[in-house]
């Protein structure tokens, strides 16, 4: 068999090998690690994995290409299991704002916040909302993420608008090198015009939304912010239950602020997520590691809310809850596109091990998007999106924050980012 790429004498070959499930407690820390790794790969899948040389039925081709490991570190390609990936204009006017104390839940209540990024969205073209993803894309694949999720939610009754982003994040998936899972939410906030009558906008969401979302395969899953003065626990279910009647799988923003028992909710419907979580109930979390719903924790998101609250990682951990990480991108609680920080955080902020943070970002991602047994680990009949860091190991990736440690990336066996060194 010819093969078109082979990576070689990698130093920390990181496979996540094992099964095609989120890992849990201590599987979390089993991080597949090859000294002296190779990997082969033809076409778009991961045909060889191993230490030293490559067997003796291995052949190249004149254009086979061969990548250098020594010194390096080499993961599965990063997901980003959680991000409002597509929308219009920017709020860092905000920051001033919060600087003097002002909180999330209420700038929303006063109609900025989510209400001024559903104005900038609405009067966004197609093509301006597509430029300024494929801007925000790009970033994350010289992160090292390969697959990213994308909720709407910034056209709220605004259904045109709904479409319009999810459209965009389908678009970017045909488009780009990184694959983008749709997420329809609707169920972002409650429109000002609706305010007195949530109940109608709740109604046009299950009657009308939610059924064309379905039918016209826009999205995958479906999110709804069950929040305090946004959407309650009874109105979240009622919405998600209608998502999965149509064949949308439920995700949640649970707990993120309030103690709502968001995480009771998400164990209780079958979330294949509940994400946040910073104020999740004892019980909540009991009863999510019994369902196996992930936990999609969010710590850049605390970090720029100013909260100083964190979700109990740790905690979720020992309880047998499978972990996930994302940026939760978004031009309010969390604008950067930065996973590596992300991950720096979770570690150093909310204790977890550096082996847990990779399997966070990649496998249990990759479950966290329902795609567990095609991507998320370096195996053989995966998927070959890989990442080359250019760093001697994995603890350094994590503890040296802030920077980018990235230096290729490898979608669907191509090569898609390379680090420039172009100092002049
Ligand atoms: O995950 N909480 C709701 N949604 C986003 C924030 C969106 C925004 O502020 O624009 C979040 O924090
Ligand atoms: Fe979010």
């Amino acid at each position: 068999m010819k093969v078109d790429i082979i990576i070689k004498n990698v130093d920390n070959l990181i496979t996540l090998k094992g099964p095609n499930r989120p890992r849990t407690k201590e599987e979390m820390g089993d991080i597949g690690l090859i000294n002296d790794g190779i990997v082969a790969i033809k076409g778009d899948k991961i045909i060889y994995v191993g230490k030293g040389e490559l067997p003796s039925d291995i052949e190249t081709h004149e254009n086979t290409i061969f990548l250098d490991g020594k010194g390096k570190t080499v993961t599965p390609g990063l997901v980003d299991s959680h991000t409002h990936l597509v929308h219009g204009g920017s709020r860092e006017h905000e920051l001033s704002m919060k600087l003097k104390g002002a909180k999330y839940l209420d700038i929303l209540e006063a109609g900025g916040g989510i209400h001024s990024t559903v104005k900038a969205t609405k009067e966004a073209s197609f093509g301006q909302l597509y430029d300024k993803a494929k801007k925000s894309l790009d970033i994350m694949l010289g992160f090292g993420v390969t697959t990213v999720e994308a909720k709407s939610g910034y056209g709220l009754e605004d259904f045109d608008t709904e479409i319009k982003q999810m459209e965009v994040a389908n678009k970017l998936n045909e488009d780009h090198y990184v694959d983008i899972v749709s997420t329809f939410m609707g169920a972002h906030a409650i429109p000002p015009k609706y305010k007195d009558n949530p109940r109608a906008f709740i109604d046009i969401i299950i009657k009308e939304m939610i059924p064309q979302v379905a039918d016209e395969k826009l999205a995958k899953f479906c999110d709804v912010f069950c929040e305090k003065g946004v959407f309650s626990v009874e109105e979240s279910r009622e919405i998600l239950e209608a998502a999965i009647k149509h064949g949308l799988l439920p995700k949640v923003h649970a707990d993120e602020i309030e103690p709502m028992g968001g995480a009771e909710l998400a164990a209780e419907v079958g979330c294949v997520s509940a994400d946040h979580l910073v104020a999740a109930s004892e019980k909540g979390i009991r009863m999510m590691a019994e369902k196996g719903v992930i936990a999609n924790l969010l710590p850049g998101t605390s970090f720029n809310l100013q909260s100083g609250k964190f979700a109990q990682a740790r905690r979720m951990i020992e309880q047998g809850v499978p972990v996930a990480l994302s940026t939760d991108y978004n031009p309010g609680s969390c604008p950067t596109e930065n996973i590596q920080l992300v991950m720096s955080f979770a570690s150093i902020i909310m204790k977890m091990t550096p082996e847990e943070v990779i399997t966070a970002a990649t496998i249990n991602g990759a479950a966290s998007v329902g795609l567990e047994e095609e991507i998320g680990s370096i195996e053989v009949g995966k998927k070959a999106d890989i990442v080359i860091f250019d760093a001697p190991n994995l603890d350094y990736i994590i503890y040296h924050f802030g920077i980018n440690h990235t230096d290729k990336v490898i979608k669907r066996g191509k090569l898609a980012f390379e680090k420039s060194s172009n100092i002049l």
